[in-house]
């Protein structure tokens, strides 16, 4: 009886199953080792640099901050990434399918593994989303103040219980010293409450256009990329100038417990490598061009993240740091409102459209994974007009929402930072094995060394989580909790429905 059990756990999909399903739409090979790297940049550079550094600096509500020695947090956490980053390049180029790290583990590790991956991985996708959402709350807030004498009062001047959570609210009035009976109201004079309107509104607006049915053009990601990276730039480029170097003193004010809870915050800033690794089916040359943007893409990105963190390190003493939109209010520190507003106005676009993209991507794993029978199959009907899984577009806006009323900024990034260790662990178990049971098939991208990398990956990765799960309370209780509810649900129905 439980040897059947197992057995059933352990159920694979051969890769060559999964190379047969993706044959059937096969795609047309036309990405450049540079096409990559613009995909990689659109993916990464986002929430991570715009806001949560603010946080990786100062420290959060359970975590200390690294202080101006982020620089050094920001290599350790690229240093994570590369491992795992190789490992995907190597499956994605053999296994070109969609439903990333959820189907590679289908592939090695069995039904019951590829449905905690994909469960976590929704951490990723839905719950950093919250983060993304808040973030853009922060920059919207900042972007009306500068319109504050054309709008009226009650948008710009809007009560803070209506635009953030509980939690951040009680850690605002905790640092500066404020009442907390003067900022938010309390239901039956017992229950603090606060609901973020701009982020239900953002939620809802995504929904109906995902419903809708929206065509991801590669133009419309690379023109954020462009407004992305521009305003970055802009903010190095015109802070540079107002650098106080004392500012830098003391370099590392938590030591290394700061620096190490700085790399796995700031981690947030590094994900999304993933994007670039799908992408090996549609790559003319992926052997050499996969690890050159992935390489590319890190190193990049590890050197634009350290800039940005010397001159906001280098403009705003620490302490004065702002952890909603941190990059406009050191602008209007030093008089730039102009550049404040305009940075204001593109973090507001962007934000929202990764938002939006996160959306789409957890619907579609969330499809993949009911297709598989693991969820109902009310959750993958189709919209009649639209075409588009409608119900589980929904669902996932509802969560979001739900969520945001007792999740902040940090709690959800922390979360989806979880989500990404455990899957970068899982691809790297994954090359480890595949290398053994699928020693013949095609591998247009090779991981040096291997084992050797892997493991490496392996280790980095769960280092920093471990570390961090000793340190952090809230997320280190979440995270085995919503890894619970996903068994809970495998066995209650997954199980018995996928042998129906
Ligand atoms: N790296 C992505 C961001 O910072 C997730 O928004």
């Amino acid at each position: 009886m439980y040897k059947k059990i197992i057995s059933n756990l352990l159920t694979r999909k051969t890769a060559q199953q999964l190379i047969d399903r993706a044959r059937s739409g096969s795609l047309k090979k036309t990405l450049n080792a540079f096409d990559l790297f613009v995909i990689g940049i659109g993916a990464v550079v986002g929430t991570g640099i715009l806001t949560i550094i603010g946080t990786a600096i100062q420290g959060g509500p359970e975590s200390l901050g690294a202080g101006p020695a982020i620089v050094i947090s920001m290599v350790l956490a690229a240093l994570a990434c590369v491992f795992s980053a190789l490992c995907y390049s190597e499956v994605a180029s053999m296994i070109p399918v969609s439903g990333s790290v959820y189907t590679y583990c289908y592939a090695t590790l069995g039904e019951f593994a590829a449905w905690i991956v994909g469960w976590v991985l929704m951490l990723n996708y839905v719950i950093g989303n919250i983060t993304v959402a808040s973030s853009w709350c922060g920059y919207l807030t900042q972007l009306l103040k500068g319109f504050s004498q054309y709008l009226p009062n009650f948008i710009v001047n809007c009560p803070i219980w209506l635009r953030s959570d509980v939690r951040s609210i009680y850690h605002m009035c905790d640092k500066y010293g404020l009442d907390i009976h003067d900022k938010i109201p309390f239901l039956f004079d017992k229950i603090p409450f606060a609901i973020n309107l701009p982020v239900i509104a953002l939620t809802l607006f995504s929904t109906l256009i995902l419903i809708k049915g929206i065509k991801e053009s590669t133009r419309f990601a690379s023109i954020m990329v462009g407004l992305n990276l521009f305003m970055i730039i802009s903010f190095i480029v015109v802070g540079a100038f107002y650098v106080k170097p004392e500012n830098w003193v003391p370099f590392a004010p938590n030591g290394i417990s700061g620096i190490i809870m700085g790399a796995f915050i700031i981690f947030f800033a590094y994900i999304g490598f993933d994007a670039v690794s799908t992408a090996a089916e549609e790559t003319k040359n992926p052997q050499k061009d996969l690890p050159l943007a992935i390489l590319g893409t890190l190193i990049f990105c590890t050197i634009l993240y350290i800039l940005v963190a010397l001159v906001l390190t280098g403009i705003v003493p620490i302490n004065q740091i702002n952890s909603s939109a941190p990059i406009a209010a050191a602008l209007t520190l030093i008089k730039k409102d102009f550049l404040a507003g305009f940075i204001s106005v593109a973090a507001v676009c962007a934000l929202a459209s990764v938002f939006l993209i996160c959306q789409l991507a957890s619907t579609r794993i969330l499809y993949a994974m009911s297709r598989d029978k693991f969820l109902p199959k009310i959750l993958r009907a189709i919209h009649k007009k639209h075409r588009t899984p409608h119900i589980m577009t929904w669902m996932v806006g509802l969560v979001i929402v739900f969520c945001s009323l007792f999740m902040d900024l940090n709690i959800s990034a922390e979360l989806c930072n979880y989500g990404t260790f455990t899957s970068f662990i899982a691809i790297c178990i994954a090359v480890i094995i595949l290398r053994k049971t699928e020693p013949n098939i095609k591998r247009p991208f090779k991981v040096p060394f291997v084992p050797l990398f892997p493991i490496l990956g392996i280790i980095a990765c769960l280092g920093l989580m471990v570390y961090s799960l000793k340190q952090l309370t809230t997320s280190t209780v979440m995270f085995p909790l919503w890894v619970l509810i996903g068994i809970i649900i495998y066995f209650s129905f997954s199980y018995k429905n996928l042998r129906n």
